[in-house]
C-alpha cells in the first residue's frame, strides 16, 4: 500500500500486479483467483483479467463462455477481453460496514468444459467519508469556579471509513482556558476530552467559542468541525463595589423629615442575585433612614447644627450571595441662622441714685447665639430714647451704662429694652425687657404752695385757735420729701413769739396762744421754715403777715364835754342874740376801735328845750336851732349818745350844760343855780314835758311823712342822697352836711386813726372824684380800704373793710376846734 500517485494509478498497478502473482500461486490452488481493488471504482472498471488468470486465450472465450455467477451483479466478464469489469457501485462501507476486511466472493463459470472458478475480490477501503459530529454546534455549561484540570466529556464525531480511514484524532481551535486530550476506548473508538486550563472569570469572559476539529487519518486526511459554545456560569466570586469609598455631602440643618441627603451605590459584577445587593447601615440610628434597595439615604428628623455638626455613618451592601462591602457617608451639617441671641442681664445696681453721674456701670449684659459664624455675630442696642447705653466690653458680653442725667421725680423707673440682633440672612433678634428703678436723693428743697401768706384774725379769737395753715410740698421719696414746719423768726418783740403764735411740724397749721387785740397789734409777720428730713435737709422760708381785724369791742369815749378839774361839769356860753345857725359847741367822742366800729354818731337823748338846739349827726356839732324866746330858760341842759357803728352798737352819753348869757359874769350867778341839787320834783316834771315832746314830735313826724308822701306822687324823685353808714351818694363827692358846694377846689376826707395814741391823718381823695370815682384812705398800717364809692346807687355799708377807720369830721373854723384841743 503505496502511497503519492493518484487513486487510479494506484489502482492500475495492482491489476498488473495481483494477475501476476496469481499465476505464480495458481498451479498450486488453481480453483481460487484473488483480485484486491480499492472500492468505489467506476462502472466499467477493469479489476483483473480473468480469463487469462485462468488460462484461457483469447480464442477460447467465444465457445467457453465465461461469466460470473453472484446474487449480486457487481461485476461482469467482457466477452471480447476476458477481462473482469465492475459492473455496479462498490461500496464498502455499504457493502461491509465496520468489517475491517470486506471481500466479495463469487464463481466465474465456464462452459465447454464446464468449470467453476473461485473469484475473491477483497474490496479496499476508500477515504471516502469526513468524520461528522452529530450537530453542528454544541451548548456546554461550566461554572466559573470550576477548577483547572477538570475535565468534560464531549460528543464524539463520526467516520464511516475503517482503519487509517477513520477518526484519527481531534483537534481544538487555540484557547489559553481550554485544551483538548483524545482519548480512545476500548473498542478502538477516540473521544475527546475539553480540559479546563487556567480559572475562568465569567466576569471577564462569559462565553467562549470554540472549534472541535475531528480528523481522520486518510490520505489526504478529512475533517469534519463543530462549534463548541461555552457558557460560563455566575459564581458569586465577587464582592459588591461601592462607587466611592467616601461620600461626603453637606446638609443644611433644619430640613424636614424626609429630605433625600444622597444615594450610595455599589455594584456587584456577578449577577443574577449574587448581583442583587441590598444596603443597610452599619449600626442602625435614629437620624437617617437607608433604603435597603436603592441605597438613598434620607433624614428621619430634622437636624440640628447645634446638637452635631457632623455625622459618619457605615453602610454596608451585601450581595444575595453575602459578600459585603462598606464604606462611608460622611454628613456634614451647615448652619443656619435658626437661633435668635438669648440675652441675660446681670443686674449691678438694684436701684441707681437719681445723681449718678454718666458712665456709671448698672448691668452686665451677657449675649449668647448658638448659631456659628455670622449667624452668631451679635449686636446689641437699647431700644427708643433712654438715659442709657450699651458699650461693648468685650466679646458678647457689653456694659449699661448711665448716659444722662436721671431724675427720680420726673422718671421713677425705665423699662429698657435690650434687643441683640445676629448678622444672620434673615437676621434674627429678640428683647429683653428690664426695669431700672431710680433711687431717691435729696435734690428738691421744699417749695411753699403760696409765695408769700397773708391771713385776717379777728381780734379777741380764743387761744390756741388755728388761724392759718401754710403747705409745701417736696417731690423727694421718704425722709427726703418729709417737711417739717417750724417758725425762725417775727417782727414781734423778742421772746414774745411763743406767747403769739406757734406751729404744728407736722400740718404747718399756725395756732394763736393768745387772743389778739387789734387796738393794741393791728399785723406782725411771720417766717417760717419748711425743712425736709434729708441728710443733708434742704429748707424754704415764706413770710406770713397775720392782720389782725377789728371788733366792735370798745365803746364811745367821750372827750368833750369833760368834767373839770375838781369833778364839776363844764359849760357853754351862748350869746342871747345868737342866729339860727350859730355853732354853740361840739361833742367830741373818740373810739379806739376802727372802721364802722369807730364811725359815731350822734343823737339828742334828753334837751330841756325842744327844738332850740340841733346836733349835728355826724359832727356833734350843736347849733341853735331858733333865736332864744322871752320865755325860754337861760340856763339849757342837752344829753347827748355817741353811738358806734358797730354791730351791736356801743355807746357813750354826754351831758351839755348851756348858758344864754351875754357874758360869763352873766352867766356865773346861773351856773351857781346850777349847782343847787335838783328838785326830784321839777325832774320828774321834765320827764313828763320831754315825753309830751316826743309824743307830738312823733306826730309832727307822722303828718310830715304823709304830707311828703303826697308830695312825691305829684312831682318826680328828687336826687337822692344819704349820709348814712357807707356814706355814699349818687353823684358829686362825699361832703359834710353843711359844706357848701363850690367854695373849695378839693373835697377833703379826715380821716382819724388810732394806733395806741389818737393821731390824724389828712388823706388827699382822688381828685377827678365828680367822674364817679372812688375814695380810698390808707390806715397807718399801710392798708389801704375803700372810703367811699360813687358808682352805686344804694349804700353797703358791708362792702367796706371795718378797718381801723375811727371818724370822719367835717371842717371846722380853727378857732373853734382850738377849743378842745
Ligand atoms: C425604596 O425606594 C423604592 C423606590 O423609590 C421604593 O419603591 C421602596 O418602597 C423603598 N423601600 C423602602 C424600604 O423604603
Ligand atoms: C414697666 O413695666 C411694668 C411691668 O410691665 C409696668 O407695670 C410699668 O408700668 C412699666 N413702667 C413704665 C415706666 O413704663
Ligand atoms: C431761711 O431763713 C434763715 C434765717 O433767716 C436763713 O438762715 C436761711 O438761709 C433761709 N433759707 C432760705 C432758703 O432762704
Amino acid at each position: 500500500m503505496g502511497s503519492g500517485a493518484g487513486e487510479w494509478g494506484w489502482a492500475e498497478r495492482r491489476r498488473v500486479l495481483f494477475p501476476f502473482l496469481l499465476s505464480l500461486f495458481c498451479p498450486a490452488l488453481s480453483e481460487q483467483i484473488r483480485y484486491r481493488i480499492p472500492e468505489e471504482m467506476s462502472k466499467g472498471s477493469v479489476v483483473g483479467n480473468l480469463a487469462k488468470d485462468l488460462g484461457l486465450s483469447v480464442h477460447e472465450l467465444p465457445t467457453r463462455k465465461l461469466r460470473v455467477s453472484s446474487e449480486k451483479p457487481y461485476f461482469a466478464v467482457s466477452s471480447e477481453s476476458g477481462e473482469l469489469l465492475v459492473s455496479s457501485r462498490l461500496d464498502r462501507e455499504q457493502i461491509c460496514g465496520k468489517k475491517p476486511v470486506c471481500a466479495l466472493e463469487f464463481e466465474a463459470v465456464a462452459e465447454n468444459p464446464l468449470n467453476f472458478y473461485h473469484v475473491n475480490v477483497e474490496i479496499e477501503d476508500v477515504n471516502d467519508h469526513t468524520p461528522k459530529f452529530t450537530q453542528t454546534a454544541f451548548e456546554l455549561q461550566i461554572s466559573e469556579s470550576a477548577q483547572p484540570g477538570t475535565r468534560f466529556i464531549l460528543d464524539v464525531a463520526e467516520d464511516a471509513d475503517i482503519g487509517a480511514n477513520s477518526l484519527q484524532n481531534y483537534k481544538l481551535s487555540p484557547s489559553p482556558s481550554f485544551s483538548l486530550i483524545t482519548k480512545e476506548k476500548q473498542d478502538g473508538s477516540k473521544y475527546p476530552e475539553l480540559v479546563l486550563e487556567k480559572p475562568l472569570d465569567r466576569e471577564q469572559q462569559s462565553y467562549h467559542r470554540l472549534v472541535l476539529n475531528a480528523v481522520d487519518g486518510g490520505d489526504p486526511t478529512l475533517s469534519g468541525t463543530t462549534e463548541l459554545r461555552i457558557q460560563i456560569t455566575d459564581a458569586n466570586d465577587n464582592p459588591p463595589v461601592f462607587n466611592q469609598n467616601v461620600y461626603r455631602v453637606t446638609l443644611r440643618e433644619n430640613v424636614p423629615p424626609g429630605t433625600p441627603v444622597l444615594q450610595v451605590s455599589a455594584t456587584d459584577q456577578d449577577e443574577g442575585v449574587n448581583s442583587e445587593i441590598t444596603y443597610s447601615f452599619h449600626r442602625p440610628g435614629q437620624v437617617f433612614d437607608l433604603n435597603s434597595s436603592t441605597g438613598e439615604i434620607t433624614t428621619l428628623r430634622t437636624l440640628d447644627f447645634e446638637e452635631t455638626k457632623k455625622y459618619s455613618i457605615v453602610v454596608e451592601g451585601r450581595d444575595g450571595g453575602g459578600l459585603v462591602a462598606q464604606c462611608t457617608v460622611e454628613i456634614d451639617i451647615q448652619d443656619e441662622n435658626d437661633n435668635s441671641p438669648e440675652v441675660t442681664v446681670h443686674a449691678l445696681l438694684e436701684m441707681i441714685p437719681e445723681n449718678a453721674v454718666p458712665e456709671t456701670l448698672i448691668a452686665l449684659i451677657k449675649i449668647h447665639d448658638q448659631d456659628s459664624g455670622e449667624n452668631g455675630e451679635v449686636n446689641c442696642r437699647l431700644e427708643g430714647v433712654v438715659p442709657f447705653q450699651i458699650i461693648s466690653s468685650s466679646k458678647n458680653s457689653y456694659k449699661l451704662v448711665t448716659d444722662g442725667d436721671l431724675d427720680r421725680e420726673q422718671t421713677p423707673e425705665y423699662n429698657v429694652t435690650i434687643t441683640a440682633t445676629d448678622r444672620g440672612k434673615p437676621p434674627l433678634s429678640s428683647r429683653t425687657g428690664i426695669t431700672l428703678h431710680i433711687a431717691d436723693v435729696n435734690d428738691n428743697t421744699p417749695v411753699f404752695h403760696q409765695a408769700s401768706y397773708m391771713v385776717h384774725v379777728a381780734e379777741n379769737n380764743p387761744p390756741g385757735a388755728s388761724i392759718a395753715q401754710v403747705s409745701a410740698s417736696d417731690p423727694d421719696l421718704g425722709p427726703n420729701g418729709h417737711i417739717s414746719y417750724s417758725i425762725l423768726a417775727s417782727d414781734l418783740e423778742p421772746g414774745a413769739l411763743s406767747s403769739y403764735v406757734s406751729v404744728s411740724a407736722q400740718s404747718g397749721v399756725v395756732f394763736a396762744q393768745r387772743a389778739f387785740d387789734h387796738e393794741q397789734l393791728r399785723a406782725f409777720e411771720l417766717t417760717l421754715q419748711a425743712r425736709d428730713q434729708g441728710s443733708p435737709p434742704l429748707s424754704a422760708n415764706v413770710s406770713l403777715r397775720v392782720l389782725v381785724d377789728d371788733r366792735n369791742d370798745n365803746a364811745p369815749r367821750v372827750l368833750y364835754p369833760a368834767l373839770g378839774p375838781d369833778g364839776s361839769a363844764l359849760f357853754d356860753t351862748v350869746p342871747r342874740a345868737a342866729q339860727p345857725g350859730y355853732l354853740v359847741t361840739k361833742v367830741v367822742a373818740v373810739d379806739a376801735d376802727s372802721g364802722h366800729n369807730a364811725w359815731l354818731s350822734y343823737h339828742v337823748l334828753q334837751a330841756s328845750e325842744p327844738g332850740l338846739f340841733s346836733l349835728g349827726l355826724r359832727t356833734g356839732e350843736v347849733r341853735t336851732a331858733r333865736t332864744l324866746g322871752e320865755r325860754d330858760a337861760t340856763r339849757q341842759r342837752l344829753l347827748v349818745a355817741v353811738r358806734d357803728g358797730g354791730q351791736p352798737s356801743l355807746s357813750a352819753t354826754a351831758t351839755l350844760h348851756l348858758v344864754f348869757a351875754d357874758s360869763l359874769q352873766e352867766a356865773l350867778p346861773d351856773l351857781t343855780d346850777r349847782r343847787e341839787p335838783s328838785d326830784p320834783q321839777t325832774e320828774l316834771q321834765f320827764y313828763l314835758v320831754l315825753a309830751l315832746a316826743l309824743i307830738s314830735m312823733l306826730f309832727l313826724l307822722a303828718v310830715i311823712l304823709a304830707i311828703a308822701l303826697r308830695l312825691r306822687r305829684s312831682s318826680s324823685p328828687a336826687p337822692w342822697n344819704c349820709f348814712q353808714p357807707g356814706f355814699c351818694s349818687k353823684s358829686g363827692p362825699v361832703v359834710p352836711p353843711n359844706y357848701s358846694e363850690g367854695t373849695l377846689p378839693y373835697s377833703y376826707n379826715l380821716c382819724v386813726a388810732q394806733t395806741g395814741k389818737t393821731e390824724f391823718n389828712f388823706l388827699k381823695c382822688n381828685e377827678q372824684l365828680n367822674s364817679g370815682q372812688e375814695i380810698v384812705c390808707g390806715d397807718s398800717s399801710g392798708t389801704l380800704f375803700p372810703l367811699c364809692s360813687s358808682s352805686e346807687p344804694t349804700s353797703h355799708p358791708e362792702t367796706l373793710t371795718p378797718v381801723s377807720f375811727v371818724s370822719v369830721f367835717s371842717f371846722l373854723p380853727s378857732t373853734q376846734f382850738s377849743i378842745f384841743t
